[in-house]
């Protein structure tokens, strides 16, 4: 432990925090009893389909529905000529709370911006009705050139606005003039593929208007951004919107506002019925955005004794005009290294395309992969072991920012990492180890991933007179643990056991959650809870009057403990919940309070790492890559539950290894069309493609996070792809640059 988390302690354990609690969601998911967002009965429902454009840019010459109009079931065919007037989507980052994907407005006339736009609406009495009626919709384009094609429209790069808020270059000293004269040299081009989300749960909504009040069943990772976003779409106070999301089968970043929401909520208020949309798993490749492709250049040059006199990482990545997602892979490059001179610079190439978005650690997941392929080619050249480089560029502080780490435990994570995985055992000679038609071979890699807390969180909690507490805040559980991990942060905070604990969530009549995005959840959670806790306690220390032995005492003084508050400098002198409410007469007290900004992060540089292991057989015959072992060792501030971690960083390497070895969306360079739109043709892992995974972590507090977290849904991907590049090359002395890692790159 170091000096600085010596001296601030973590705050007092009750218990909660840290046990292995199973997912109190999970009884309702195994009976089938979780409702999800296609699964809410409606009165009266209808069922849509969707007529996707066939051409990437252009105009839609065309449309003919009458024969879709008259077929069996059909309530209604929406186009842009009769869909209601909407505004544009507010796009992400535009202003607080916005959450529109893409700025585009949805159906509102005739052009085509991307291969897979909506053009038609289809609304039945059944969803199988609803797809016969879509492929009798006939539609005839005039199209104009696209901009499809990456390695043409390359030329046209340039810079955007900024990567999420921060500079799109950065330079430090001339990293150039200084890559020249360096002892050792590696300046290297890496390359990485679009990818497509594919959550289990397809993106759905079942949505109601009654009278002017709308209620929207969503699959949503952002609860809140929805309702602001579609208020202003749709010309309603969100006062008039409800959201709800309770379950939803996986987000990973791209459960956010799309277009099918919008024309759903559209279809609704023109047939006056409910409406469900369930997008088709072709329907989520069409209008749903994932990861972009890069272009990366990373340039290291090293003196004799393995420092960086020059850190270089440039590129470029393809985005649309209509959004602003420039897939910041150049994040971890700003903080990771200690180099002398130092150049940062991303820019965006706008494509016709749908609208490209957050996808598990965008940015960092495919950044990582190029950054740390470089690294272990430098720890090659310059015969040192990649683990020795590393520590040997481990910088004092932010190399970009100047800002002193909050808490930075990298040289551990690899140190406990190496010794678990028997790194001693690899041999440095690549190539040299087989076993029978399999060479095996051994990588690593750096994981990081920003801390974020996201600013407008609210929390209110309700202890009732029994003792019960329910703390209320309009979050999301995707899957990953939230409401498991949030009701032991609660039950530590007030002092109560488990089953005195409720967390209700996925209700934006709740107050304010923030986006499940970015990792920042958990640590955005807590800050609110904190400041509703505080505001309960000066509530209950006031209903405690002055019999008690609270009377006079500031929330500062007093903690919670055994269902109730105590004086911090005298834990005897305590006085329940139960009693406090009895003597005062009330059924219940109630705290509720705004979560405080997040200043943390412009004090202290603020991310976690860890350290990938990962051991790959290649086949001499067919060049086919299996991994054998696996190992991630995370220095990520405070676990709050280790088993839904455990879960988080696992499918985070499952995710990573498909991103290695698997995932490619194939567009069609021509036309712009996703050609692989099905899980048929859309490679992910299977379980034979997942070996084998230990994760372990530091455990570590953040000083300066609330109740120490760092957010853990990301970083369990990144570095996973060069963890994987670098042990072929351990195994085969071949170095690809390119994913995913597929054996024609083997042969
Ligand atoms: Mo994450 S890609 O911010 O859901």
């Amino acid at each position: 432990m170091s000096a600085t988390e010596a001296r601030s302690a973590p705050p007092p354990q009750h218990g909660a925090v840290g046990a292995q609690l199973a997912r109190i969601d999970g009884p309702l998911k195994v009976k089938g009893a979780a409702r999800f967002a296609a699964e809410v009965p409606f009165e009266n429902l209808t069922y849509v389909a969707l007529v996707y454009s066939t051409i990437a840019r252009g105009r839609i010459a065309e449309l003919d529905v009458e024969e879709a109009s008259l077929a069996p079931g059909v309530v209604l065919v929406m186009t842009h000529r009769n869909a209601p007037r909407l505004s544009p989507p507010a796009l992400f980052n535009s202003a607080p709370r916005a959450a529109g994907a893409s700025d585009l407005p949805v159906m509102q006339d005739d052009q085509v911006h991307w291969n897979g736009e909506p053009v038609a609406l289809v609304l039945a009495e059944t969803q199988e009705q609803a797809d016969h009626a879509a492929s009798l919709v006939r539609v005839a384009y005039e199209p104009v050139p696209a901009a499809v094609d990456f390695e043409l429209e390359r030329s046209k790069a340039h810079p955007p606005k900024s990567i999420l808020g921060e500079a799109a270059k950065i330079e430090v000293a001339d990293a150039e003039a200084a890559l020249k004269t360096a002892a050792v040299v590696v300046d290297e081009i890496y390359e990485t593929p679009r990818h497509n989300h594919n959550a289990i749960e397809l993106h759905a909504a079942t949505v109601a208007w009654e009278a002017d009040r709308l209620t929207v069943h969503d699959a949503t990772q952002t609860l809140h951004g929805t309702r602001c976003t579609l208020a202003g779409i749709f010309g309603v106070d969100e006062s008039q919107i409800r959201i709800l999301s309770p379950f939803v089968g996986g987000g990973f970043g791209g459960k956010t506002l799309w277009n099918h929401q919008i024309l759903a909520i559209a279809a609704a208020r023109l047939a006056g019925r409910p409406v469900r949309i369930v997008l088709s798993r072709e329907g989520v490749f069409r209008i749903v955005g994932g990861r972009t492709l890069t272009r990366q250049r990373v340039a290291l040059g090293a003196r004799e004794d393995g420092k960086l006199s020059a850190l270089i990482h440039t590129g470029c990545a393809g985005m649309t005009a209509h959004n602003d997602c420039p897939e910041q892979f150049t994040f971890p490059a700003r903080h990771l290294y200690a180099a002398d001179a130092m150049l940062i610079s991303q820019e965006v190439v706008d494509l016709n395309m749908a609208p490209n978005t957050f996808m598990r650690a965008p940015g960092e997941s495919v950044g990582t992969f190029a950054l740390e392929s470089a690294i272990d080619e430098l720890a090659h050249a310059m015969e040192l072991d990649p683990i020795e480089l590393r520590a040997r560029i481990e910088p004092d502080k932010d190399p970009t920012t100047g800002r002193p780490y909050s808490s930075r435990h990298i040289v551990e994570a690899y140190r406990r990492g190496a010794e678990r995985f028997g790194w001693d055992q690899r041999n440095k000679t690549p190539g040299s180890r087989r076993v029978g038609e399999w060479l095996v071979g051994m990588g690593v890699a750096t994981a990081t991933y920003p801390y974020y807390r996201m600013p407008g969180g609210a929390a209110r909690i309700r202890v009732s007179g029994d003792g019960h507490a329910t703390v209320q805040m309009g979050s999301h559980e995707m899957g990953m643990g939230t409401a498991t991990a949030q009701t032991q942060v609660t039950a530590d905070r007030l002092g109560l056991p488990l089953d005195k604990v409720t967390f209700e969530y996925g209700d934006s009549d709740l107050p304010s959650g923030t986006i499940a995005g970015g990792s920042s959840q958990s640590a955005s959670i807590i800050a609110a809870v904190n400041a509703a806790a505080e505001a309960l306690t000066v509530e209950l220390i006031q209903l405690a009057g002055n019999e008690s032995h609270l009377a006079g005492l500031a929330p500062a003084d007093v903690e919670a403990r055994d269902g109730g508050l105590c004086r911090k400098d005298a834990r005897d002198r305590w006085d329940s919940y139960t009693a406090i409410l009895s003597r005062a007469g009330r059924s219940e007290a109630i705290g509720e309070a705004d979560a405080p900004e997040p200043s943390e992060v412009d004090a202290w540089s603020m991310h976690s790492y860890g350290a990938q292991f990962c051991e790959a057989r290649v086949s001499t015959v067919t060049g086919e890559v299996r991994i054998s072992r696996f190992l991630g060792s995370f220095d990520t501030g405070r676990i709050l539950n280790p088993r839904t971690a455990a879960s988080q960083f696992r499918g985070g390497i499952v995710m990573g290894i498909g991103l290695a070895l698997d995932e490619e969306t194939l567009f069609d360079g021509r036309t712009g069309r996703i050609m692989n739109r099905s899980l048929a043709s859309y490679h992910v892992p299977v379980c034979l493609d997942a070996p084998k995974i230990e994760v372990m972590w530091t455990d570590i507090p953040d000083p300066h996070s609330p109740m120490g977290v760092r957010g853990i849904g990301e970083i369990g991907i990144t570095g996973v792809g060069a963890a994987v590049a670098n042990a072929v090359f351990n195994a085969t002395g071949r170095r690809i640059r390119s994913l995913p890692i597929t054996l024609d790159k083997l042969l």
